[in-house]
């Protein structure tokens, strides 16, 4: 009834109704809009930092990864040479081997002319190898290592045909007397004084208390010296840690425009989940199917991967859970010991790359106890891409780069006591929380640390020293 008194409205009162629903509207609409933008990124949160904003801009002054960003395909080749320390040939290859081997594979298959200066990791007398754009160069010595003399002269050869667009070193491989020579040259470290320094202090601090050796560490901080100095004669530094690229602009004084960082990539095709082969695995090792949690250690077993500290806080574990079980895969020193601790330990001896999978898929957590906190462990990663949660010292190269939230794992200082604290949680979280983690984990390492998005990054790296219209990001062909 009412209603039908207010019905004739002077325009004014029309006027205001209008206004009045107009921003009730605007305010429904934009708060609606806005609760919508909070839950997306609440959703992101673990998986895009603030540190990785919506990029736009000159590539030289990124401060993250190169990796986190979307390159798109390229017509341009380039000629590219490369010193290596070795190269793998026949048995399995290890870290810094590995990294050549993968990225130039894969930037040889896009096309790039790539010439490596190395020599075979088994240390034979070998031809060199043409294999389409890949060509490898074995310059040995007597000794089976690289003579840098001889490799000069073949790269020196090389160049007069037509010149390199760029060239890249492994570490030292090409050392730097002779890199100061070469002005467009970029360096890869897979480890710096700076982090080692840290690694003997860190193993003088556990090995106190049975009397240490302070020589060591009296000998390295002259070589960090030396380092610093040196490093200067490379103009480009790769880094594969965000951490150690913040130490070489803060600490070794390099400019910010010449450090850049870009991350290791596994092969992602190589390290998948797979449920079954991880259940068989268990069963093929004992492994009782009311085991609450099972962990995982992989590498050789000796004392600077941390096994002693991985011995005591498990030999603690085990009396307070008897059902948690731990699988010990690698060999050295340290596997006989471990086998003392009773039926709770499998101690498996070194695996075959395909067993390694299998071991991954067959764990709860893996654990990395390494007290070595230079470079970056390939094993995390690893497991990680198997979509498992790691439990690992926090480091800043893994703290900073890899286990970069809560939702991936767990960390702790390397000592003991901090070690069963983060054992104990991960027990606590127990196989439903940890299978969770893991998906988080799978998620982050496929956006970060895979073989193509490596090779993408470095080839959008040279791209960007030979030309610098490569530098702007994204360019309108980027993703
Ligand atoms: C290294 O190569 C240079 C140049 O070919 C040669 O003169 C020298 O004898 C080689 N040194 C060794 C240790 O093989
Ligand atoms: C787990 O199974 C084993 C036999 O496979 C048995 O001896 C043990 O008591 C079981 N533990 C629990 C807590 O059920």
């Amino acid at each position: 009834m009412g209603l039908k008194h207010q019905t004739p409205k002077t325009s004014s009162s029309k006027f205001f109704s209008f206004r009045y629903s107009t921003i009730f509207t605007l305010i429904l609409l934009f708060t609606s809009f806005f609760l919508f933008l909070a839950s997306l990124r609440n959703v992101q949160e673990p998986f895009f930092r603030a540190d990785f904003p919506q990029f736009n801009g000159d590539l030289r002054d990124a401060k993250f990864p190169w990796n986190k960003l979307c390159f798109g395909p390229t017509s341009e080749k380039l000629k590219l040479a490369v010193f290596s320390k070795t190269w793998p040939v026949g048995a399995a290859p290890g870290g810094m081997e590995r990294h050549a081997s993968t990225l130039y594979h894969e930037l040889a298959a896009r096309g790039h002319e790539i010439h490596v200066f190395t020599v075979p990791s088994d240390r034979r007398a070998r031809w060199d190898i043409h294999e389409g754009n890949l060509h490898l160069y074995f310059a040995a010595n007597d000794h089976g290592s690289v003579n840098v003399s001889l490799a000069f002269e073949i790269f020196n050869k090389a160049n007069a045909n037509t010149e390199f667009d760029y060239v890249h070193t492994e570490s030292v491989s090409l050392p730097h007397w002779r890199a100061k020579t070469v002005t467009n040259v970029a360096v890869t470290w897979h480890g710096i004084w700076y982090e080692i320094m840290h690694s003997k202090l860190l193993q003088e601090l556990l090995s106190n208390l049975k009397g240490g050796q302070l020589a060591e560490l009296h000998e390295a901080m002259p070589r960090l010296v030396e380092e610093i100095r040196f490093f200067r004669s490379y103009t480009q530094h790769i880094c594969i840690s965000t951490s150690a690229g913040e130490v070489l602009v803060n600490i070794y004084q390099l400019p910010q425009r010449n450090v850049h960082v870009i991350l290791n990539g596994v092969d992602e095709t190589e390290f998948t989940p797979d449920q079954e082969a991880g259940a068989k695995f268990r069963e093929r090792h004992g492994v009782p199917s009311n085991a609450s949690v099972v962990m995982g250690v992989a590498g050789r077993l000796v004392r600077d991967k941390g096994h002693p500290l991985l011995y005591e806080a498990f030999s603690s574990i085990v009396r307070r859970h008897p059902n948690v079980y731990l699988l010990v895969a690698g060999a050295g020193p340290w596997g006989r010991r471990y086998t003392k601790l009773g039926p709770n330990v499998k101690v498996l001896g070194a695996l075959e790359p395909l067993e390694l999978s299998q071991f991954y898929n067959a764990l709860d957590v893996f654990v990395n106890p390494t007290l070595r906190p230079q470079g970056l462990d390939l094993t995390l990663i690893e497991a990680m891409h198997t979509g498992k949660p790691v439990l690992t010292p926090n480091y800043p190269s893994i703290v900073g780069t890899v286990v970069v939230d809560e939702e991936f794992g767990y960390t702790f200082s390397p000592n003991v006591r901090s070690f069963i604290e983060a054992l104990e949680l991960a027990i606590r979280d127990g196989s439903s929380v940890l299978k969770r983690k893991g998906l988080a984990c799978k998620k982050y390492v496929v956006s970060m640390f895979t073989a193509t998005k490596m090779a993408s990054a470095y080839e959008r790296f040279f791209l960007c020293m030979k030309n610098e219209r490569y530098c702007q990001y994204p360019l309108p062909t980027d993703c």
